[in-house]
């Protein structure tokens, strides 16, 4: 007999108590943060999803380099790690350190955009429009038509839509498009995968035009093991193998180490141009730091050279893989109604269809992301109106699963919990906004339940 259960391949040395506030007070925590979870201190979460990003646990062995930190203000051995690290993996001549993932985006679209320009992306994640926006140029979104139907079963649901790059790039000509990019994995779209068909596409189509292709590589670990375990082909290549080919076909990337660099903090930005390094290098010392150590401390440049290859080791992807999914499908099971298939760093429920009885403008991503937390002290985030406004395509609640931080039974708990919710999903009211800023109101907003 095999044995099939998937195991979490590490034990815990280090445990943080959880207690989350008692049920009873969940509702007055709630009312007090103006029923806005980012509002809620997190003391008060028992199950914290809100985001993935930074909440990793570290390894005994990103412990120890940490404290080999050398924080001298330049030419650290800590940098010579953490570049030749980025380089085994990446591939890229000149690798710049960043506090986090959006000062590489900062810095790139200052030096390769002006007004008026197009930047496409297969999605773009909302800072990465921001500071495309705030560049002046205009940030394209070219999801291939199946990313907007959450139901839609496609192995590769992150791709780009190649027809209409090519269209694009033909209607508003080359030299209106300083570069293309690529997510992967697409977070905004449902955190699906690109393939690498889809990969060499796009570069194929870029280089016809002298156009540069760049990757929000964020993700880029559980988008290999994804192009591993569906594309033809890739079955007997190591996680790393895929990651090198992906990087070979671009001439840069933006990451943020906060997710598959399996860090707290950081980032950086790479590229294979001279000219541009120099224009980078010069913009990041004037806001990040030295180019050797880019606003990040040295033991940080040491956790981030370790965890970007222990997110590339395959025991731990098909943990992280298997658990995603495990939470997708025992509530699809149900026919609780999720961005099929289940992707990779989080499970995204589609709230218009969990409560179809509440309009869009009435928020059901907000009222379906409250009610988890009131019924199991679990944080989810919005990401639909509003997030998006008017703009929005979908209402989805992100559940995104921290890495290496929660357990078989936590997980079970979540399911436990949204199927509850679920069974009294008809009583569930909307929302309205009572108080918002000017931009990026989800963060801040106040609202208040509709008594009807
Ligand atoms: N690109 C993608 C695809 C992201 O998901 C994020 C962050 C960034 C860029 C920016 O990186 O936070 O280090 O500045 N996503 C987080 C999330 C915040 O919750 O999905 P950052």
């Amino acid at each position: 007999m095999t044995i099939r259960t998937i195991i979490e391949p590490f034990r815990i040395k280090s445990v943080e108590p959880i207690h989350g506030a008692l049920q009873t007070e969940r509702q007055k925590l709630l009312e007090q943060a103006g029923y806005n979870l980012f509002l809620v201190p997190s003391e008060a979460i028992l199950i914290d999803l809100l985001t993935d990003s930074g909440t990793a646990a570290m390894s005994t062995d990103q412990w120890a380099a940490m404290m080999r930190g050398d924080e001298s203000y330049a030419g650290s051995p800590s940098f010579t790690r953490f570049r030749q690290s980025v380089q085994g993996i990446f591939g890229f001549r000149h690798v710049i350190p960043t506090h986090q993932g959006r000062a590489a985006e900062r810095i790139l679209f200052s030096v390769m955009c002006k007004k008026g320009d197009i930047v496409p992306n297969n999605t773009h994640f909302d800072t990465t429009r921001a500071n495309c926006e705030f560049a002046g140029a205009e940030a394209l979104d070219l999801p291939i038509p199946e990313a907007h139907e959450p139901s839609h079963l496609h192995p590769f649901k992150g791709n780009m839509d190649t027809a209409c790059l090519a269209e694009t790039i033909a209607h508003h000509g080359a030299g209106k498009i300083p570069l293309v990019m690529l997510t992967l994995t697409n977070n905004s779209g449902g955190g699906q995968p690109v393939s690498m068909e889809n990969i060499r596409a796009v570069k194929e189509i870029c280089r016809k035009h002298g156009i540069p292709l760049y990757i929000d590589a964020c993700r880029f670990a559980e988008n290999a093991y994804f192009i591993k375990l569906r594309e033809p082909g890739y079955a007997g290549k190591s996680p790393r193998e895929i990651a090198r080919e992906i990087f070979s076909n671009a001439d840069g990337c933006t990451m943020s180490a906060k997710k598959d660099g399996m860090a707290n903090i950081g980032g950086f930005l790479c590229t294979n141009d001279d000219t541009l390094a120099q224009q980078e290098k010069d913009l990041l010392i004037l806001t990040e730091g030295f180019p050797t150590y880019g606003g990040l401390a040295g033991r940080d440049l040491e956790a981030i050279a370790v965890g970007l290859n222990e997110a590339l080791e395959e025991e731990y992807l098909k943990y992280r893989i298997a658990s995603t999914a495990f939470l997708g499908n025992h509530i699809a099971k149900e026919c609780v109604p999720i961005v099929q298939p289940p992707g990779g760093h989080a499970i995204y429920l589609d709230a218009r269809a969990f409560l179809p009885h509440i309009p869009c403008a009435q928020f059901p991503g907000v009222a379906l992301a409250n009610e988890l937390y009131l019924e199991g002290g679990i944080r989810s985030v919005e990401i639909g109106t509003l997030m998006f406004g008017e703009h929005a395509t979908m209402d989805l609640v992100r559940l995104a699963i921290p890495r290496r931080v929660y357990t078989q039974s936590h997980i079970e708990y979540v399911v436990e919990v949204i199927l509850e919710v679920w069974r009294r999903r008809a009583q569930i009211r909307g929302y309205e906004i009572v108080e918002q800023p000017k931009f990026l109101r989800h963060f801040t907003a106040k609202l208040k339940p509709l008594s009807s």
